[in-house]
């Protein structure tokens, strides 16, 4: 492999050698070009380094013993059932070649297919996820190591913003942060796509369901990825924090899409696209 882009958010930058690190331990001839990002303000939130640590825990599959089975399983859900739905959704809002940003990429597991049709950069706080999604994803991928609260780009880079499995791990009070942050970030009249589980998805009702079971048999400290804290409720509150952030709320679809998982949100943002 060679060719990869990584650039970095100053805030992070210390730990872009890791990725470079990684990349070369399974493309030994790889090369890899590191850009620094200038400061781009961002809506800041939380502890980044707690942040990373958790993630970086969920990438590196520690923890626990039954993880691999759990990481089996989401590996083959995200492929089979995750990754047509993303095909779905991101084919009929981005025009081919479009600059989509995938805002929390981990593996990539789920834009497969989706990154031969459009540009995407991939975002994620974590090193081992963006490492490992330049394993999947080979030659030619576009890594961004910074956070979600204060992504490393200019105003109005992309014409594309989607997230998948990331707004649930944060409270109601940084949703609006994490969505004005995507507005900034999109040109105007640029479309944000949210896979978010609602509090009826079929993810979260198992997950609970293997909580409780684990919790009855002694095992409640396994914690199977960072918590869930903010499932869609309604599509009330959904549409008010899409407008709140600068979006009209386009589609707001639950279904068998994806086997009834997420609730996908897309919002365009005001303003006319360029032409
Ligand atoms: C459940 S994974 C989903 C990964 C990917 N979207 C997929 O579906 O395969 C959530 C990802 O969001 C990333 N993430 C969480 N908080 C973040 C933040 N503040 N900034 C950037 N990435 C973040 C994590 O590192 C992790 O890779």
């Amino acid at each position: 492999m060679s060719n990869v882009d990584l650039i970095t958010s100053p805030a992070l930058a210390a730990h872009a050698e890791r990725i470079v690190a990684a990349i070369r331990n399974f493309a030994p001839g790889a090369d890899v070009n590191v850009r620094l990002a200038r400061p781009n303000g961002g809506t800041g939130a939380g502890d980044e380094a707690a942040t990373q640590a958790a993630w970086e825990s969920y990438w590196s599959g520690g923890g626990h013993e039954g993880k691999w089975l759990y990481d089996a399983i989401a590996s083959f859900y995200r492929r089979a059932i995750i990754r047509p739905a993303v095909n779905h959704f991101l084919g009929r809002t981005f025009a081919p070649g479009a600059r989509v940003l995938h805002a929390g990429c981990g593996s990539g597991a789920v834009d497969v297919d989706a990154s031969r049709r459009v540009r995407i950069t991939a975002l994620d706080i974590s090193p081992l996820g963006l490492a490992e999604y330049a394993r999947i994803h080979g030659e030619g991928t576009t890594l961004m190591l910074g956070s979600i609260f204060a992504i490393p780009a200019e105003d109005g880079s992309f014409d594309g913003v989607f997230n998948l499995g990331v707004m649930e791990h944060y409270w109601p009070a940084d949703i609006g942060k994490i969505l004005a942050e995507f507005n900034r970030v999109l040109k105007p009249g640029g479309h944000v796509v949210l896979y978010w589980p609602p509090a009826w998805g079929l993810s979260v009702i198992v997950l609970k369901m293997v909580h409780g079971a684990l919790k009855r048999i002694g095992r409640g400290d396994i914690q199977l990825h960072p918590p869930e804290v903010t499932h869609v409720r309604s599509r009330a509150e959904t549409r008010g924090w899409m407008e709140a952030a600068g979006f009209s709320m386009e589609t707001f679809y639950f279904g068998p899409r994806d086997f009834f998982t997420h609730q996908i949100v897309v919002g365009r943002k005001h303003g006319r696209a360029p032409s």
